[in-house]
């Protein structure tokens, strides 16, 4: 490709060479991208902008909401519920879905996203972002409900996310491979700085909160002595930790130079299959992992399969460099 590419000539190219985006997808992308500029707006201008503290809500979760968690979430919706691609949305911040209203003509996709992902980071000027993924209508159904969203990760036609760090950058993929797009403030628009990335197979990184250790599960317990243990130890290396408390800057991270990324299930809430949600945060990411040659799973099982009970569903998230990946879920499954 040339040496400037925007986005816009990005998913055309795809749509043109491939022909596996159609341009309905190609439309709702472009939305998405639009909204995720206007949030960047928003969170660049911090307290300038009003934007910055707690809202009176709790969500879904039980989480008290940021503004920024509101906001972003209505960006979204007011972007997408219009242009006609979509048939309806879903998200952390509201408990139910989203249909879109019937002045607008009804799409065939389905939006789902974590509006503001890394909450605790906003008022701390520290990486934060946006993490979606679009699923496709079941075929022959009429009207959309909560059902239609229960698809396993491995149906996702798209799937991404947005960081607003020192630079805002999204980061696509529709099945071929992964791209990376960082904006162009004085352009206004995405322009390509990455294509095909590939995670390495091995690392030294890893990242997890180590201060729910005496909560964790005993095969993580374990994987984290080992690499605790360093070059005396029975991995031979030294490992060195990150934890930015956003999954988002996380998985970037793992993105551009590998690691791995744990939020396993804990003994704090055994009744919760983990922290992280399953369809707005571990699908679209696992997604994006494995485009780049790394793994997911939930430790007994690749995120990818995982038949989802319900919309807010939470899950155990492993992921990142296949080598490591391979080894904690090999001790979960009795290696
Ligand atoms: P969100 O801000 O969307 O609720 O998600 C926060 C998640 C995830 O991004 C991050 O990895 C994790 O919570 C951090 O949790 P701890 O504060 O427990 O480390
Ligand atoms: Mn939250
Ligand atoms: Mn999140
Ligand atoms: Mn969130």
């Amino acid at each position: 490709m040339p040496s400037k590419v925007s986005l816009t000539r990005y998913l055309v190219e795809q749509q043109r060479i491939d022909g596996h985006i159609p341009s309905q997808l190609r439309l709702l992308l472009e939305v998405v991208a639009r909204a995720c500029k206007s949030i960047s707006q928003a969170v660049n201008k911090g307290a300038l902008g009003s934007v910055m503290g707690s809202a009176e809500s709790e969500n879904v979760q039980g989480e008290i909401q940021k503004k920024l968690d509101i906001i972003a979430n209505e960006v979204l919706i007011e972007a997408n519920e219009w242009g006609g691609h979509l048939a309806g949305m879903a998200s952390e911040e509201m408990e139910g879905i989203y249909v879109v209203p019937n002045r607008y003509p009804q799409g065939e996709y389905l939006l789902l996203f974590d509006p503001l992902d890394g909450s605790s980071n906003i008022d701390i000027n520290v990486s934060i972002g946006t993490i979606f993924s679009v699923l496709k209508m079941p075929e022959g159904d009429r009207g959309v409900d909560e059902s239609d969203f229960l698809q396993a990760g491995r149906q996702q036609v798209a799937a991404g996310y947005c960081i607003y760090g020192p630079q805002t950058t999204l980061v696509l993929t529709v099945g071929d491979g992964v791209a990376m797009f960082t904006l162009d403030r004085e352009q206004g628009s995405f322009v390509l700085i990455e294509e095909n990335v590939q995670i390495p197979e091995d690392t030294k990184e890893f990242a997890i909160n180590m201060s729910n250790m005496r909560h964790w599960d005993e095969p993580v317990k374990r994987y984290v002595d080992e690499l605790l243990a360093g070059k005396d130890g029975p991995r031979g290396k030294d490992f060195n930790m990150r934890w930015v408390a956003a999954m988002v800057a996380d998985v970037h991270r793992i993105l551009c130079r590998g690691g791995i990324f744990m939020y396993p299930w804990d003994k704090r809430e055994p009744e919760k299959a983990g922290k992280l949600r399953l369809m707005y945060e571990a699908n679209p990411m696992s997604w994006l992992i494995e485009q780049a040659g790394g793994a997911a799973t939930n430790g007994k099982q690749r995120i990818l399969d995982i038949q989802p009970g319900k919309l807010h569903e939470r899950v155990s998230v492993i992921l990142g460099s296949k080598n490591e990946v391979e080894r904690v879920t090999g001790y979960h499954l009795g290696a």
